[in-house]
């Protein structure tokens, strides 16, 4: 094994390692494509031949996975839709969430998950194999969400990560909520932007929907309490925050990849010497 080789399967043995750590109970299968997506820059899409480098960046943290997942189980959600599927690091968390529940689904709302992402997102959820019924819809999410509203279409979890700009937060927002049943859940990622807080700073003062706590600054859980019945002409006033953002979230620490490499170099070691131990 060559040394670049040995560094990647090192990290990608670290990567699985921490993943477990932070959500137990996840099917081996979700458990190898995710070390896989966290622990490595190349993935194969469904759009073009080879590995293609990702920016993993893109996608959402181990922590809100795992923090994602755990909310979908304890609110035993069988309909979750989300907005921005990009590489697909959210909607694998969430079809593993679903994939014990009968007759539960999952909608992916991206237009341009071909055509930027070559469809690594729809590689990963054809590795998992489930059979939760998913349906990827290459649309803006405008016209996804009202075609969905159009349908009567109810779901009881939306995870929003899509454009973040404050306009297309709340619009993303106010069509969700229409398909959002009473009691369902809607996630807001990337709390670092002053966008994104100020969207929800609108929803907190304004509509019926109360924060559940948990501790994932980077994102904001909410629950919707009852269907909006507010006067024609209700407002409330709401905290508008300046152009600065906190800072990013860091990437995970190196001692989780020097982990790996230690867990690797055992692993090699008993595999070298004849008789195994
Ligand atoms: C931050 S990424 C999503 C990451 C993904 N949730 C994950 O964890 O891997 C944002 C995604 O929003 C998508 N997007 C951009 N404009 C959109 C729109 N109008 N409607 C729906 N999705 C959009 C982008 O193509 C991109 O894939």
């Amino acid at each position: 094994m060559q040394h670049g080789q040995f560094v990647q399967k090192a990290n990608t043995i670290a990567i699985g390692d921490e993943i477990n750590l932070a959500c137990s109970g996840l099917h081996q299968r979700t458990l190898d494509v995710l070390a896989d997506m966290y622990g490595t820059d190349r993935c194969y899409g469904t759009e073009i031949h080879g590995p293609i480098t990702i920016n993993k960046n893109i996608g959402i943290s181990i922590e809100q996975g795992a923090r994602v997942h755990k909310l979908m189980r304890s609110y035993s959600v069988k309909r979750s839709l989300e907005v921005g599927f990009a590489y697909g690091f959210s909607t694998v968390w969430m079809l593993d969430a679903l994939q014990s529940r009968s007759n539960a689904f999952h909608v992916a709302i991206d237009p341009w998950e071909k055509h930027t992402f070559h469809g690594i997102g729809l590689a990963q959820v054809k590795r998992l194999g489930f059979g939760v019924r998913f349906e990827w819809i290459e649309n803006f999410s405008i016209h996804a969400l009202s075609d969905l509203i159009r349908k009567r279409a109810k779901f009881d979890f939306v995870f929003i990560d899509g454009i973040h700009r404050f306009d297309d937060v709340i619009v993303n927002f106010y069509l969700s909520d229409q398909i959002l049943q009473p009691g369902g859940l809607v996630v807001f990622d990337d709390m670092w932007l002053n966008s994104v807080r100020t969207a929800t700073n609108f929803i907190l003062s304004n509509r019926s929907y109360e924060v559940v706590p948990q501790p994932c600054e980077n994102m904001l859980v909410l629950r919707k309490t009852r269907h909006d019945n507010r006067d024609w002409d209700h407002f409330n006033s709401f905290e508008i925050l300046g152009p600065s953002k906190i800072s990013k979230p860091p990437p995970p620490p190196l001692s989780a990849i020097s982990n790996g490499i230690m867990r690797i170099r055992r692993v090699l070691g008993k595999i070298s010497r004849p008789g195994g131990r």
